[in-house]
C-alpha cells in the first residue's frame, strides 16, 4: 500500500522518472505533438493506440482502456505490486526507499514538516496582508506601483512586504503559538540576535513567495527597497526548500505551459512577473541559482520545450549554455531568446513592450545552434582552437536524442568548418541511439494481469460526468461548487462518483490530486477512467460549465427515476399478492406519473 511508503518518496521518485524513457525501453514510441505513441503492448493492435503524455506523465491506450502512470505502468508489464515499482523506479534514479513501515521517528519527522509549512503559510498570508493594506505596508505598496504592477499579480503571486521592524514576523509567528526555534532553526526566517533576542531575516522588504506544486509555501525571496545591498536575499534552504528543486512561478505557470507546450525560463523574480504582466504566464525563473538536472525533470512534467531568456551579458551567456548542457542531458528541447545587449527581459518589456518581444520569442534560436556559432566564432580560425571548438560541439551533438537533429546538426557543423561530414560523423560513435531497454538482463517482460475489458460504451450522463470530473480538476471553482452540492447528486457511475469524491478528498491542486490518486489508491477501472480524461487534452470551456452540470444532474435524476420505477414495480406485484388495493393504487399512480415524465 502506498501509505506504507512515505508520500514523499513516492512523489520524489515519480518526479524524478520519466515515463517516455520508462515505456520506451520496453517498446519503440513515436512522438506526435505532446504524445508518444506505439503499439500497445497490452493488447493486440496493428494501429498504434497506445499513447503517453509526457507533460502529465501518464499513458493511456484508447483501445483497451488501460492507463495509469509510471507505477501503473511498470506493474501492468512486470507484474510488481506497487510498493516493487516504486522501488524499482527508486533503484533507477538513485532514491532509496527505506523499510515500509513508518517508526515514530519518522511519523515525528513528517508532523514537523507539516508544521513547517503550516508556518510558511501563516508567515506568507501575513505579509501579503501587510502588503495589501497595512498602513505598515505603504512603501512596499508604492515600490511595486512604480514598477507597474496592480493587486491582481500582488495577490496572484501572494506577495508580501515585510515591515521595517526588527521583529513583525517574530512576534506574529509567536502570538500563534508557533515555537520561535522551529523557525529559526528549521526556515531562517527568524535569525538569533544578542541576548537570545530572536529578529527577522526579512525586514523592510518586497517578498516573493516560493510555492512547491501543492501551493504550499516553501520559501522566500526578498528584494530590498532601494540600491541597498544585497539586493535579494532568500530563504535559506530548509526541509520544505531546495532551491535547485523549485522554480519561483511554476506552480502558477503550468497550466499556461502545457497549454503552449514551452516554457520561459528567465533569471529574476520580477523577470518573472513582467513576462506574466505581458501575457507571457508560462514564465518561470530560478531562484538565484543555475538552472539544474531537476528543473529540467520538473519541467519536462510541464512541456516539451523550453526558451531562455537570461540577462543579456556575457554572464548569461555562459548561464545559457550551462543550461544548455543540464538539458541535453535531460533530452530537452531549448531554444535562446535573443534581446538588446544589456537588457533583461523587464527591462526590454518595459521599453519595448509585448509586441516586439512576441516577435523576439518567435526568432528564438536552438540553443545548439547559438553555442556552435559562438564557439566556432571564439577560436577566430585559429586552427587549434577551432579543434578543440569542434570537440566541444561533437561532445554536444552526441546527446541529441534524435539522430535526424544530430545528423543535420553535423551537417551544419561540416558547413561551417568547411571539414568533411563523414569525418565528423566518424567521431560520433557514442552517440545516443534509442533508448536501451532499462531491465536488458531481466527476462523479457510479460504482463501478468488480465487486461482490462474495453470501457463501455458511454451511457445516459457518462460524457457529461466525463465533463464534470474535468472540470473538477482543472477549476477550483468548481470544485467548491461540486463540493456543496454534493457530489452524489452529480455523478450516477459508481466509478465517476468515487473518482470526484477522491478528487475533493485530496484538497488542494486538482491536477496534483489526479496524479497522487494514480499511485495506486484506485481500482483498475478508475485509474483507467482518470488517465483517460487527462489524456484527452480538449480544451475546457467555460461556457459550458452550467450545461455541464445541468446534464449530470439530470443524468441523476433520470437513473434515481429508473430505479424508482423498478422498486415500485416491484411494490405493486407485491401489493397485489397481499390484496392491498389501496397501497397498489398509490404505488400505480406513482408510476404512472414517474414513466409520463420519462
Ligand atoms: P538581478 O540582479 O538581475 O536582479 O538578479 P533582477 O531580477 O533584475 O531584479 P531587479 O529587476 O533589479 O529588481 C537576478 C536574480 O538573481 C537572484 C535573484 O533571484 C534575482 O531575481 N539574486 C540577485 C539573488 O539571489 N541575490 C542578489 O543579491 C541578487
Ligand atoms: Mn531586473
Amino acid at each position: 500500500m502506498s501509505s506504507r511508503i512515505a508520500d514523499d518518496k513516492i512523489n520524489e521518485i515519480r518526479e524524478r522518472v520519466d515515463i517516455v524513457d520508462i515505456v520506451g525501453s520496453y517498446l519503440p514510441l513515436k512522438r506526435s505533438g505532446a504524445n508518444h505513441s506505439g503499439l500497445c503492448p497490452f493488447h493486440a493492435e496493428k494501429t498504434p493506440s497506445f499513447n503517453v503524455n509526457a507533460p502529465r506523465q501518464i499513458f493511456h491506450c484508447f483501445g483497451c482502456g488501460v492507463g495509469g502512470n509510471v507505477f501503473s505502468f511498470l506493474m501492468r508489464m512486470e507484474g510488481l505490486s506497487f510498493p516493487e515499482a516504486v522501488r524499482r523506479m527508486g533503484e533507477r534514479v538513485g532514491v532509496e526507499v527505506e523499510e515500509e513501515t513508518i517508526s515514530p521517528a519518522e511519523e515525528k519527522r513528517r508532523e514537523e514538516l507539516e508544521q513547517l509549512g503550516r508556518i510558511n503559510g501563516v508567515a506568507a498570508e501575513f505579509y501579503h496582508k501587510v502588503l495589501l493594506d497595512d498602513p505598515e505596508g505603504a512603501a512596499g505598496r508604492r515600490y511595486l506601483r512604480e514598477r507597474g504592477y496592480d493587486g491582481e499579480i500582488a495577490r496572484q503571486f501572494q506577495l508580501g512586504f515585510a515591515p521595517a521592524r526588527w521583529d513583525a514576523l517574530t512576534k506574529h509567528l509567536t502570538e500563534k503559538g508557533f515555537a520561535a526555534e522551529l523557525v529559526r532553526d528549521q526556515l531562517g526566517l527568524i535569525r538569533a540576535g544578542n541576548e537570545g533576542r530572536e529578529y527577522d531575516l526579512f525586514r523592510n522588504r518586497l517578498l516573493f513567495p516560493i510555492h512547491d506544486l501543492n501551493g504550499r509555501v516553501a520559501a522566500f525571496g526578498g528584494r530590498v527597497l532601494d540600491d541597498a545591498l544585497p539586493k535579494y536575499i532568500n530563504s535559506p534552504e530548509s526541509p520544505l526548500y531546495h532551491k535547485g528543486r523549485l522554480l519561483f512561478g511554476l506552480y502558477q505557470a503550468r497550466e499556461a505551459m502545457r497549454h503552449r507546450g514551452e516554457g520561459i525560463v528567465v533569471e529574476g523574480y520580477f523577470d518573472q512577473l513582467a513576462l506574466v504582466r505581458a501575457g507571457f504566464g508560462q514564465a518561470v525563473a530560478t531562484c538565484g541559482t543555475a538552472l539544474t538536472a531537476d528543473h529540467a525533470r520538473l519541467l519536462k512534467r510541464y512541456c516539451g520545450r523550453l526558451l531562455l531568456l537570461f540577462d543579456q551579458d556575457s554572464a548569461g551567456l555562459k548561464a545559457t549554455f550551462r543550461a544548455m548542457d543540464v538539458l541535453l542531458a535531460e533530452g530537452m528541447p531549448a531554444a535562446v531568446i535573443t534581446l538588446d545587449a544589456g537588457e533583461d527581459p523587464d527591462s526590454f518589456l518595459r521599453k519595448q513592450g509585448a509586441e516586439v518581444f512576441r516577435e523576439r520569442l518567435t526568432q528564438a534560436r536552438p540553443v545548439l545552434d547559438l553555442f556552435m556559432e559562438q564557439t566556432l566564432g571564439a577560436a577566430q580560425g585559429d586552427v587549434a582552437a577551432t579543434a578543440r571548438a569542434v570537440e566541444e560541439i561533437l561532445a554536444r551533438l552526441r546527446l541529441l536524442p534524435s539522430d535526424i537533429e544530430r545528423s543535420l546538426q553535423l551537417q551544419r557543423l561540416a558547413e561551417r568548418t568547411g571539414l568533411d561530414a563523414a569525418l565528423l560523423g566518424s567521431k560520433l560513435p557514442g552517440a545516443r541511439s534509442a533508448q536501451p531497454p532499462a531491465t536488458s538482463s531481466a527476462p523479457p517482460p510479460r504482463p501478468q494481469l488480465p487486461p482490462p475489458r474495453p470501457r463501455k460504451a458511454g451511457g445516459a450522463g457518462t460524457k457529461a460526468q466525463e465533463w464534470l470530473l474535468r472540470l473538477l480538476l482543472a477549476e477550483p471553482t468548481v470544485r467548491q461548487r461540486v463540493a456543496e452540492e454534493g457530489p452524489a447528486s452529480l455523478f450516477i457511475d459508481g466509478d465517476y462518483l468515487a473518482l470526484a469524491e477522491r478528487i475533493l478528498q485530496q484538497g488542494g491542486d486538482g491536477e496534483l490530486a489526479a496524479e497522487k490518486l494514480l499511485d495506486d489508491s484506485l481500482s483498475e477501472e478508475q485509474t483507467a477512467l482518470l488517465s483517460g480524461i487527462l489524456m484527452k487534452d480538449e480544451e475546457l470551456f467555460f461556457e459550458v460549465q452550467e450545461s455541464v452540470f445541468v446534464g449530470c444532474r439530470q443524468a441523476v435524476v433520470q437513473e434515481q427515476k429508473r430505479r424508482r420505477s423498478k422498486a415500485l414495480q416491484q411494490l405493486i406485484e407485491e401489493a397485489e399478492k397481499r390484496g392491498a388495493l389501496e397501497e397498489r393504487v398509490a404505488y400505480q399512480r406513482e408510476l404512472t406519473e414517474i414513466n409520463r415524465k420519462r
